[in-house]
């Protein structure tokens, strides 16, 4: 053998060794990537998270699966973020002491707690989402929840019975049963352009987890985030915020309270007196590309979102969650003409058949207007707590579902009969 062809030989070897070594790592991202993508409900535009932690004390595990159904937690500690103390975040870690699977950031985990119904002493269930305010980590999740009191003037209706329950009777130690983290509403990993966070009052939690997921990471997108509150006594994790603020370049907090304090101090406590609106917008982002991420109260939402589009933003550019009910939302209502003439809804357990029209809203909309017991939780598609059998015809969602619906079933809070439809109910 000549010199010439041993030479060729071991490049030929070494050439094949990379070959190998590229083709693991490949097959090695694609399972982590299903993996992670298996928790979130199978989007195309999720990649693993990944974690440079500097609070953490462990990255999300590749090789953690997502659980089916309920798994248990316990609660590791509690700590009361905002000066009224009605914001409480709940530390959370997997009682069978295996690491966590990954999440996107902007997604939730659902709860399903059995509470005694304070209206008649008797233990009952509910099903309760919240959205994960930090970023992924493999040991503990952490959730951040406001109370909710009785509406103003009606104080013989009880407070809000799950965020009291957490607040009132959820302490460490305490065990709770929570589904895996899923929703659509989450960061786009694949689209690298500059991003605007606005969270209004605790829509606040999912835009904290996006910004910790992105920094700790050390991505160099801009990010923008506007946080709306009335004043300082409301604002949670200011002080994290305002060191991240520092920190990175790429990063630039605009605190906006409506109405805040006598001792509070424009441009040291905050940036903007007023709510987050679209002038505020227009006069402290550059004229540029963006993708908007919107979560707040009701009336925020109803201005915001339709505001960022008669801007001009491309509605493909704007992503937005509700943490109330569905049907508040004025882009969620069944569309005009669709479905206009009345069909007949029977609920096959309660013996009743109803005409539904447009005006008539969700299915668990007409359910609870005619004294039909179902189940909700969520009322947004979220917590799967509305699912009922549907015997037969058809229904359409007003919305994309984030909860996984089983064969033959169809979630009452976002759909509305296509035709004459019998439910199980
Ligand atoms: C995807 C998603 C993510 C979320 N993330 C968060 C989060 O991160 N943090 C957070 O704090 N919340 C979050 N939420 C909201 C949360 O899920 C609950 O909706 C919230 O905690 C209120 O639930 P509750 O059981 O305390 O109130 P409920 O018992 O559902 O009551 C709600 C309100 O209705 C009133 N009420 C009750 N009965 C009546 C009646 N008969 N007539 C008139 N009024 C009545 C109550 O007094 C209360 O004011 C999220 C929701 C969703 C869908
Ligand atoms: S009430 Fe939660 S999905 Fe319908």
């Amino acid at each position: 053998m000549t010199v010439g062809m041993l030479a060729s030989i071991i490049v030929i070897l070494l050439l094949l060794q990379l070959a190998i070594l590229a083709l693991v790592g490949l097959y090695r991202r694609k399972i982590e990537y299903r993996e992670v993508n298996a928790c979130a409900n199978d989007s195309p535009a999720a990649p693993a998270p990944q974690r440079t932690a500097s609070s953490g004390t462990g990255e999300p595990s590749a090789q953690a699966t997502c659980w089916e159904g309920f798994r248990d937690f316990r609660v590791q500690r509690r700590v009361v973020e905002d000066r009224k103390g009605s914001i409480c975040s709940f530390y959370l870690a997997p009682v069978d002491g295996r690491p966590l699977p990954g999440f996107m950031p902007g997604q939730f985990l659902t709860f399903r707690l059995t509470i005694e119904d304070p209206l008649t002493g008797q233990p009952k269930m509910l099903t309760r989402c919240y959205s994960l305010s930090d970023s992924p980590r493999s040991d503990c999740y952490r959730v951040s929840i406001k109370r909710v009191p009785s509406p103003a003037g009606q104080p013989g209706v009880p407070p809000g019975l799950s965020s009291s329950h957490f607040h009132d009777q959820v302490q460490q130690g305490s065990i709770l049963r929570v589904k895996a983290p899923s929703g659509h509403f989450h960061l786009m990993e694949d689209e690298p352009l500059p991003i605007v966070l606005v969270g209004g009052g605790i829509g606040i939690t999912p835009m904290l987890s996006i910004v910790n997921s992105l920094l700790e990471r050390g991505s160099q997108r801009q990010i923008w985030l506007y946080y709306g509150v009335r004043n300082g006594s409301e604002a949670i994790m200011q002080e994290h915020l305002r060191t991240l603020d520092r920190r990175h370049e790429n990063f630039h907090l605009h605190l906006c309270y409506s109405n805040p304090g006598e001792d509070e101090r424009a441009f040291v406590d905050y940036q903007h007196k007023g709510r987050v609106d679209i002038p505020l917008l227009r006069n402290t982002l550059q004229l540029m590309r963006y993708k908007f991420y919107v979560c707040g109260p009701r009336p925020m939402m109803e201005s915001l979102v339709p505001g960022l589009e008669a801007w001009g933003v491309d509605a493909r550019d704007i992503y937005y969650e509700s943490f109330g009910p569905a049907s508040l939302f004025g882009q969620q209502k069944p569309k005009p003409g669709k479905t206009m003439k009345s069909v007949a809804v029977n609920f096959r357990r309660s013996g009743k058949r109803i005409g539904w029209s447009p005006n008539a809203g969700s299915l668990l909309e007409l359910a609870e207007e005619n004294g039909i017991a179902v189940e909700s939780g969520c009322r947004a598609g979220s917590c799967g707590g509305c699912q009922t059998l549907l015997e037969s015809g058809e229904v359409e969602y007003l919305q994309q579902p984030d909860a996984e619906i089983e064969s033959g079933h169809c979630l009452l809070c976002i759909s509305t009969p296509k035709g004459d439809i019998t439910l199980a109910a």
